[in-house]
């Protein structure tokens, strides 16, 4: 199997990084579950000595990935707050961040209460606006880390624009793309330095693994990723890289029915009496709708909507039959949760009512099943 340089998005995710396996020709690159490689005689090896360093099956994921995020190489964690720590080893002493300011919890619990230990600052702003990305570098910035959409609030950040301010000042654009997913949106084309994904959700795409991925683009962060990887050792374990392996060959074709559902549900629920708010960049009435046009393939499959008190937004959270009330995103199967008092109970209540993240907020991830189901579900629940 030979991939042309010319092979479109969804012939890159099946076959990027994928050869039949030498030994015995097997299509699918096998679990290559062991911790260590014999050699046939001292400093004479396959190229594979202990499988923290090197692992064929994790190996196989990473070149995947890579081309699929059009990048240089990527490297796979044990999560995605693993990923996101390997990110701050670019960072020293002193330095400063920018970062956008509804990030996801778990990032700001890693940012706000680890890092600031080891003299990191970090500055909280809305990177929806390149003039406040602007007015918030400094001499010491070293990197402006961006999420967008943002979990739960659905604000997007105009990557081309947060590019150029970041390299004006020397520094590099990290963009989380976990929530949009390679197949809606592709950062590192729009100037992103490096991406960053927890593959626990889209990339793996059926709830049954954690991990987290690094995608880089320039020679000196490659060469820095390949050392970390080694050196704090927080590598993907062969099992999870091979389901995450499996997940990305149907990208493409999940992708297309979450970006269906979401955009159904999203209409679906602006019409209905108890929605105060739904936050979707695929509706027109969504403040970025035109930058989400220019900048995305599909809005994606995670929507948010106001049900205006918090005893509502309970009784949906429960109601539902067909959902399931549970944290994560980006599985085939639908799931609901209440950002406030899940997911995002790590950020301060004054944080949270700032960025628009209400306690009446609820919050949907769109799986792959039939919409008309999902709809008869919110019905009942609403009703
Ligand atoms: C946008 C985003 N980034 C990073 C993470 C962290 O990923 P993980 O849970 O795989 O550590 C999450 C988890 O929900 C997330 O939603």
């Amino acid at each position: 199997m030979k991939l042309p340089p010319s092979a479109r998005f969804s012939t890159v995710c099946i076959h990027a990084g994928q050869e039949p396996d030498p030994g015995t020709g097997a299509i699918v690159t096998p679990i290559f579950q062991t911790s260590t490689y014999v050699q046939e005689e001292l400093g004479k090896h396959k190229g594979y000595e202990y499988a923290r360093t090197q692992n064929p099956t994790r190996a196989a994921l990473e070149a995947n990935i890579a081309a699929i995020e059009r990048g240089k190489a990527a490297f796979a964690f044990a999560s995605g707050m693993a990923a996101i720590d390997a990110i701050s080893t670019f960072l020293r002493s002193g330095d400063h961040v920018v970062v956008t300011d509804n990030t996801y919890g778990g990032t700001f619990r890693l940012f706000d209460k680890v890092l600031t230990r080891y003299g990191l600052e970090f500055s909280y702003i809305d990177t929806s606006s390149a003039d406040a990305i602007e007015r918030s570098m400094r001499k010491n910035t070293k990197m402006v880390f961006v999420e967008t959409p943002t979990n739960p609030v659905m604000r997007l950040t105009d990557i081309s624009a947060a590019a150029a301010v970041a390299h004006r000042h020397d520094a590099r654009l990290v963009v989380d793309n976990t929530f949009a997913s390679p197949a809606v949106q592709q950062p590192i084309a729009f100037g992103a330095d490096l991406v960053i994904h927890s593959t626990t959700k889209y990339l793996n795409g059926h709830s049954d693994s954690v991990g987290g991925v690094v995608v880089a683009t320039r020679d000196d962060d490659v060469e820095w990723l390949t050392f970390i990887q080694n050196a704090a050792g927080a590598i993907l374990g062969p099992l999870d890289s091979w389901l995450v392996l499996r997940g990305t060959k149907t990208l493409t074709v999940r992708m297309a029915q979450h970006n269906a559902n979401g955009l159904a549900l999203a209409e679906f629920l602006s019409t209905h009496p108890k929605v105060t708010r739904v936050l979707y960049p695929g509706l027109p009435a969504h403040p970025q709708h035109d930058l989400a046009k220019r900048q995305m393939n599909g809005f994606g499959g995670m929507l948010s909507f106001d049900v205006g008190t918090f005893e509502l937004a309970r009784c949906v959270c429960n109601r539902v039959r067909l959902m399931s009330l549970a944290e994560s995103l980006g599985g085939v199967e639908t799931l609901i949760s209440h950002p406030a008092t899940m997911t995002h109970a790590s950020v301060p209540p004054e944080r949270r009512r700032e960025i628009g993240l209400t306690d009446s907020l609820v919050r949907i991830s769109a799986g792959i099943e039939d919409p008309a189901d999902l709809i008869d579900d919110l019905k009942q629940a609403l009703g």
